[in-house]
């Protein structure tokens, strides 16, 4: 059987990207934004996960945005899917060997601040893993001791403030708490998150980001916020929520992200 690696290495052809995007749930609209795209298909990559969360796609979609050649990750497992915090080993191991350098994650999540209301984006600087859930667990060698003091890359944060002043997109920022899901949160869990110093709360990428230090790839990650925590409005929360308020937080992700390129590609 062809590896994932050689499918998508042949796919890709002259297509050399050095940045990947994994899209979050409802933000799949990105891939609209890309120019010469390819498409594969996960069911085409051995060892890709099969989301079954609505919302999201299961391909690759690589192309050029702002002309700088990225591939986007429409569909990623998150760890209440099979209880598998390593799901997204097998599609990150695979991008590094095709080339790929940085990972931009992208995920939907509530906010703590009601100064970070609905349709917000937040850069996410630093990250709070209270789980007890690790991707790493299990790995066997030294490697395992993966330094998380710098998880977030600076140059690519630096680039996205500026970014986000020229394109005019407002860009809050903050600390994402990873809780497993699917389950929301309950208002007592909030408060304890706040207390622990989370602006933001959701159930993907914190894996994906210990997963990409250990594999020597740079990190950032973008929060769009769907909703208020648990127990800030009184209104329960839904997966149905997420779905519909995604895509204007997207919209916004999508400027600031081709804004980036823009100026990563002037550089
Ligand atoms: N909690 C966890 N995950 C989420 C939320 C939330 O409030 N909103 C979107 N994803």
């Amino acid at each position: 059987m062809t590896s994932a690696v050689e499918t998508l290495a042949v796919a890709l052809g002259d297509l050399q990207p050095r940045t990947a995007v994994v899209l979050g749930s409802g933000l799949g609209g990105l891939a609209e934004a890309l120019s010469d795209r390819i498409v594969v298909p996960f069911a085409q990559l051995p060892g890709f996960p099969h989301s079954g969360v609505s919302g999201h796609a299961g391909e690759i979609v690589a192309g050029r945005l702002s002309g700088v050649p990225v591939i986007l990750l429409s569909g990623r497992v998150h760890y209440y899917e099979k209880g598998d915090p390593a799901a997204m080993r097998t599609p990150l191991e695979t991008l590094k060997a095709v080339g790929v350098e940085r990972v931009i994650l992208t995920n939907s999540a509530g906010s703590l601040m009601p100064e970070i209301p609905p349709g917000s984006v937040m850069m996410i600087t630093d990250h709070i893993n209270w789980s007890g859930m690790n991707p790493l667990i299990g790995e066997a060698s030294d490697a395992r001791f993966v330094g998380m003091t710098s998880a977030y890359d600076e140059a690519t944060m630096r680039d996205a403030r500026a970014a986000a002043a020229q394109s005019g997109v407002e860009l809050a920022e903050g600390v994402y708490m990873w809780f497993s899901g699917p389950s929301f949160e309950t208002p007592a869990e909030i408060r304890a998150a706040r207390t622990l110093g989370a602006d933001a709360v959701g159930m993907s990428t914190v894996p994906e980001v210990i997963l990409s230090r250990f594999l020597g790839l740079r990190c950032a990650a973008f929060s769009v916020i769907t909703n208020l925590a648990a127990g800030m409005t009184g209104a329960e929360l839904s997966h149905g929520e997420t779905k519909e308020v995604a895509p204007q937080g997207g919209a916004k992700l999508a400027r600031l992200l081709a804004a980036l390129f823009e100026r990563e590609k002037a550089q």
